[in-house]
């Protein structure tokens, strides 16, 4: 048992001075203006035009219309004592075609955001790439091509030379699982494509893209830019003591996360991770020098955490149980792991049907800092979508979110307090917003969004966290 099992439940947490408090959101997801400015489209909005990829054929379009209301925006964020921003910035905004000079209107709106942002008292994060490939990019071959990440650098150099000077906090990708095998493997996510191999040459040039944009963020940014990559880190649970699930485990944590790590932070891949997707190639897409290209030093590892991956191993010919939280489709996001089943954790879920286990949150960070000593952690995502109602009063009443996240920042200062070195939290997100495949059906703001006004208004959730914001002192939901 650590020290931290040992304290009383109710007790306040006070969190290290400095802590970051903030919030996150990602441009598609809320920008809208999709052809405004001189944007083109990214494959998001191919994707979510094409007839039964997104929940009842909604798309980006309008989203929250952020981009005509980010004023408001941060005028919420300022009202409820966010001291960050965790923002991404569109490819297809400021360099349409993926190729080519910046358009200063899309680098513009950016900059008017930051100014705003730091004119607020609010730290901006900015994410380079949040699953938004520019269309042409992707008609050339997209991540699968080697290409793609030599752009992807170029890009990351265009943006730190319009926003440097502003912007302290960087962060290459967002979750490049979710690009490479949701994007390339179960075809859940855009550019929809069901091909595993294309899936494992998409996470080896989104390695590289890293590795590259890193090196081009060092050479463009002041000494002092704080660099991080945003992972979501899955934490692999086996469902039994079983040496086979013990195997199972092993499996998706080579190819969910030490994908990642290995050539980011370590500067090889594992070697089980090519046995066990040898029979599918044989990684000859990985030149020579690539792996120490990738591994760049990093300021910070920056983790999104949502919920749990229990895994078994399905004897042959036996059915399995196919359920990983990431969609419906016949193809498997797993390259290589076929014969593994996925199950959802018992217990209380949300509305994504995701289990909440912030426990897990702990042995993530916890686990994760010992592996990695000296690199400090940021939760960068973390939150819960829910079946808001508003009341006839117009106001949200969410105890649901709040317990979830009280659960979770619980969780983040036990583990900080044996030991993790976490330098700040941003709920997923700010505001209700397009979440991809499931459209606006499922809010995860803190923020409610009225779909037919864009009328914003902070949920009960927002309240009780700004309080917690302020004070740098969690309290049970329940007595706020
Ligand atoms: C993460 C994504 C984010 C949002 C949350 C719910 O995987 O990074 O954009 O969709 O899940």
């Amino acid at each position: 048992m650590t020290a931290s099992e040992t304290r009383p439940l109710t007790a306040a947490r006070t969190f290290p001075p400095g802590f970051l408090w903030g919030t996150a959101t990602a441009a598609y997801q809320i920008e809208g203006a999709v052809r405004e400015d001189g944007r083109t489209p990214s494959i998001w909005d191919t994707f979510s035009h094409t007839p039964g990829k997104v929940f009842a054929g909604h798309t980006g379009d309008v989203a929250v219309d952020h981009y005509h209301r980010f004023r408001e925006d941060v005028r919420l964020m300022a009202d409820l004592g966010m001291g960050a921003y965790r923002f991404s910035v569109s490819w297809s905004r400021v360099q349409p075609t993926g190729r080519g000079p910046a358009v200063q209107k899309g680098l513009d709106f950016y900059r008017q955001l930051v100014d705003e942002l730091l004119a607020a008292g609010i730290a901006p994060a900015l994410t380079l790439y949040h699953w938004d490939l520019p269309q042409d990019l992707e008609d050339a071959g997209g991540w699968p091509e080697r290409s793609t990440a030599e752009r992807f650098a170029e890009y990351a150099g265009l943006v730190a030379d319009a926003l440097g000077d502003r912007v302290a906090r960087w962060t290459t990708l967002n979750e490049p699982w979710c690009s490479a095998f949701l994007g390339y493997g179960s075809g859940v996510h855009a550019p929809g494509r069901t091909d595993p191999v294309a899936a494992l040459r998409a996470a080896h040039h989104l390695n590289l893209g890293h590795g590259l944009a890193v090196q081009a963020l060092r050479a463009a940014l002041p000494a002092d830019a704080q660099l991080a990559v945003s992972l979501n880190l899955h934490e692999v649970r086996p469902r039994t003591a079983s040496p086979e699930d013990a195997e199972a485990a092993r499996r998706i944590d080579a190819v969910g996360n030490r994908i990642w790590l290995g050539p980011m932070l370590e500067g090889a891949y594992p070697q089980d991770l090519f046995r066990d997707t040898a029979r599918l190639t044989d990684w000859s897409f990985v030149r020579d020098g690539d792996t120490a290209a990738i591994h760049q030093p990093l300021d910070l590892l920056a983790v999104n955490y949502y919920t749990p991956t229990v895994v078994s191993l399905v004897a042959a010919g036996r059915e399995k149980p196919q359920d990983d939280g990431h969609g419906d489709s016949e193809h498997s996001p797993w390259p290589g792991a076929d014969d593994i089943a996925f199950h959802r954790a018992p217990g209380e879920r949300t509305a994504m049907g995701w289990a909440v286990d912030a426990s897990a949150l702990y042995d993530l960070l916890t686990r994760t800092a010992a592996r990695y000593p000296g690199l400090p952690l940021v939760v960068s995502e973390n939150g819960a979508a829910y079946e808001d109602e508003t009341g006839p009063d117009g106001t949200v009443h969410d105890p649901e979110r709040a317990a979830y996240i009280h659960a979770h920042l619980d969780a983040v200062h036990r583990a900080i307090s044996d030991g993790a070195d976490v330098r700040g939290y941003f709920l997923w997100s700010l505001l209700d917003n397009f979440e991809w495949a499931y459209g606006y059906a499922k809010r995860f703001g803190a923020v409610h969004v009225d779909y037919v006004t864009l009328k914003r208004t902070p949920k009960s959730s927002a309240h009780w966290y700004s309080r917690v914001a302020r004070t740098g002192q969690l309290h049970p939901p329940g007595g706020a």
